[in-house]
């Protein structure tokens, strides 16, 4: 991780302070940074590649209105075979050179009856049903503690940060519990009906281990969800994976102008 950390410094012009991990079909945001520094994950020592379809595979340090900022463009999952450890490493690496934010994006489903395709939703919370987390293991104290608090795993106060820039923008945005399963199948509608029942709003196969690493190092944690389709059940429609990347190429330029909005503000 350190030679992660030790490789990307030696690249970057400018010490971004926040970060932001862009899910699937919204890689777009890293090419609207200004000066950047793109570093391949296959260059940086130890970082696992991705292999979904979407994801590019690249950290972009660059400027968003000349505020520097840490773009993950790709992230990988524990589908793909990568241990929980494995997909948090990126967040590890970013927390060593000294991010102190992280925005969190991803595609997800709605569990939730109320939500539409394509509506953005703030992570208020998550349950963990991947049955991995990224801290087992000897604890490394540099990093936090054993026994990490995750009372506040996505910051209430970011979360009325990004409400705010959500108004100006003129969408209400929701919050919801966010469900985290392995994959790679979607869930059936008796999982979903299950995960509503114990209280999720949101379900998706990412985010989960990244939210676990930052609350470790004390690093705040804003989480956005575009919900790409109902759930399996909530409507009588199948899933498929290429309306999930349909979905978020249709709302990606609100996903960016929301980024844009909310990453200036995190720095207070
Ligand atoms: N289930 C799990 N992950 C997802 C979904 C879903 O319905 N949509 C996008 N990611």
């Amino acid at each position: 991780m350190s030679d992660a950390s030790d490789y990307i410094e030696a690249r970057i012009p400018v010490w971004p302070t926040v970060a932001v991990v862009l899910g699937s079909g919204l890689g777009a945001f890293a090419d609207t940074l200004t000066e950047p520094a793109v570093i391949p994950y296959n260059e940086i020592p130890g970082w696992p590649q991705s292999t979904a379809i979407g994801h590019a595979g690249k950290v972009v340090v660059g400027l968003l209105d000349g505020m520097p900022v840490a773009a993950l463009s790709g992230r990988v999952h524990l589908y793909e075979g990568y241990t929980a450890k494995q997909v948090a490493f990126g967040i590890q690496t970013l927390g060593l050179l000294d991010v102190v934010s992280i925005v969190l994006t991803n595609a997800a489903g709605g569990v939730n009856p109320d939500y539409k395709p394509g509506q953005l939703v703030l992570i208020s919370d998550h349950i963990n049903l991947l049955g991995q987390n990224p801290l087992t293991g000897p604890n490394d104290e540099n990093l936090g503690p054993r026994f990490p608090d995750m009372s506040e795993a996505y910051l209430k106060r970011y979360r009325e940060i990004a409400r705010e820039a959500g108004k100006d923008m003129g969408m209400d945005l929701a919050q919801g519990v966010y469900a985290a399963v392995p994959g790679p199948n979607y869930e059936t509608p008796a999982e979903i009906r299950y995960l509503r029942t114990i209280g999720a709003d949101l379900v998706g196969m990412s985010t989960v281990p990244e939210t676990i690493a930052a609350n470790h190092m004390g690093l705040k944690v804003l989480g956005i969800s575009c919900v790409t389709n109902p759930a399996a059940g909530v409507t009588d429609k199948k899933l498929d994976h290429k309306e999930v990347l349909e979905t978020g190429e249709r709302v990606k330029d609100s996903m960016i102008e929301l980024l844009r909005r909310v990453l200036p503000r995190l720095q207070q």
